[in-house]
């Protein structure tokens, strides 16, 4: 397989109708994976796994080779479940290549099940994604036939079973624990960590929460080898990024690009530049919850480290001259998140859009702690406000000190999700915010206060 610029791994059957069937999917090299994993050890797999710099592409880009090794060497009852919650603002990947590619995952995850011996395993979608809930069970069951799945997978005595599991459509059960929660039945409320479902998930076992487009590389790490798939990438991010690219951009859609690709080359010569006219103003990297690039910063790679680290990026403020501290001394640029990309050109309200975001995180707050019921809606309230020119002197110090109260503060990360971007757009957009204060119809000391 060839590794130069512009390889594609997990999208390489886009397009192929036949692909979904299991024959098709056979014919075009499908199983050859998990015949070669079967007759590996199962540490060896985790090991190529680690190799491989294979990052979780969830959102948070931990190395999942390193999540698979805090499952407890003596555990019995392990659980993999996949995560295609998918219900980040911005991110429509993982519906396309469950929709393109089912046996992909299903492959990848018989072989990550055999490595974790993970007996009894989950797919949990989004109960929204009707179309792909329909293409999974079909090719759960056509793997069940062919003894890809069952009580001895392809007669080596291996047991894995593997149900697919609909959600009812809320962002918060695409956070892990919630998820859990809500696949046992439970009200989809996130749990508090330690302990981390590796050692203590599903029903009280180790579990292994991995996302969609993480567990779909796996089958290829195992072909080619975790250096293959490292070399692939940058640094230590391997393989490839599969992005959404949405909102001002002449061709929006699902990419699989290299990961070094910066966000300049994807505007203009992957998603055929701006709009007719039209200028970027600002991108959201990774999913709305991530702080925002502004006009400056797009030569910066879409990788994960970079995104963090990269000096090009500024670091986010809670207000103004005060660098948001992510603890250890590491200070908040922005993040890879889920790779859904939203680019604003300068025709974007800025305040308006930044309010419309709140608006998301403050319905979709599971209520449980307070930081994050309270503050997001109220952040809510006050960016829509300011938006609709009605913002009180002190209100954009007032949302940076929320923001500020809220991250690090919660349950889970939901709180961030929301504190980030607020906190992004401040820092980058003050004067689209400064601009529609000095227009607000609120008199000081007529009414307008703090506390409001
Ligand atoms: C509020 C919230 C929503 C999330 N939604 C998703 C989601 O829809 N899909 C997903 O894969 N991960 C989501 N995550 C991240 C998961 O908690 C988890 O880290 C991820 O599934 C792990 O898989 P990975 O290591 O392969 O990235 C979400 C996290 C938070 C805090
Ligand atoms: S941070 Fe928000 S979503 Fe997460 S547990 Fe707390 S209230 Fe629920």
């Amino acid at each position: 397989m060839p590794t130069e610029r512009g390889t594609k791994v997990v999208t390489a059957r886009f397009g192929n109708e036949d692909a979904r069937t299991i024959a098709g999917y056979e014919k075009s090299g499908g199983y050859q994976a998990l015949r070669k994993a079967l007759g590996m050890r199962p540490e060896d797999i985790v090991n190529e796994v680690k190799a491989s710099n294979l990052r979780g592409r969830g959102g948070a880009g931990f190395h999942t080779g390193v999540k698979w090794t805090f499952v407890p060497k003596d555990a019995t009852d392990v659980h993999l479940v996949c995560n295609c919650d998918e219900s980040e603002p911005g991110t429509c990947k993982d519906r396309e290549l469950v929709y393109w590619d089912p046996h992909l995952l299903i492959e990848g995850m018989i072989i990550a099940a055999f490595a974790l011996k993970a007996r009894v395993n989950y797919i949990y979608i989004r109960g929204e994604m009707m179309r792909e809930v329909e293409v999974l069970r079909r090719a759960v069951e056509e793997a069940y036939q062919r003894g890809y799945l069952g009580d001895s997978v392809l007669g080596t005595g291996f047991a894995c079973h593997l149900t697919v599991h609909r959600g009812a459509g809320a962002y918060i059960c695409g956070e892990e624990t919630a998820l859990l929660n809500s696949l046992e039945g439970e009200r989809g409320q996130p749990r508090l960590k330690p302990p981390f479902p590796a050692v203590k998930g599903l029903f009280g076992n180790p579990t292994i929460v991995n996302n969609v487009e993480t567990l779909m590389n796996v089958p290829f790490i195992v072909q080619n080898g975790g250096k293959w798939f490292s070399d692939l990438g940058v640094g230590r991010s391997g393989g490839t990024r599969v992005v959404c690219v949405s909102g001002h951009v002449q061709r929006p859609g699902v990419y699989e690009l290299p990961m070094g690709i910066t966000f300049r080359e994807i505007i203009d010569e992957v998603c055929g530049g701006a709009l007719p006219g039209r200028t970027v103003k600002a991108v959201i990297p990774g999913g709305s919850s991530m702080p925002p690039l502004d006009a400056d910063e797009l030569d910066v790679p879409c990788e994960f480290d970079a995104l963090q680290t990269d000096e090009r990026i500024k670091v986010v403020q809670v207000r103004p001259g005060q660098d948001f501290d992510m603890g250890g001394g590491r200070k908040l640029r922005t993040m890879a998140g889920s790779g859904g990309i939203v680019v604003a050109d300068d025709s974007t309200d800025i305040p308006m859009f930044v309010w419309r975001i709140m608006k998301f995180y403050a319905h979709e707050s599971c209520g449980q702690c307070t930081p994050c019921r309270e503050g997001v809606a109220w952040m809510e309230k006050v960016a829509k406000r300011v938006a609709y020119k009605k913002g009180h002197p002190g209100d954009l110090d007032l949302l940076g000190s929320i923001a500020h109260g809220i991250a690090g503060n919660t349950i889970c990360a939901l709180g961030e999700a929301a504190a980030w971007p607020m906190m992004g757009f401040l820092t980058k957009f003050r004067a689209d915010f400064e601009a529609r204060m000095a227009q607000s119809t609120v008199v000081a000391g007529a009414g307008g206060g703090r506390a409001a």
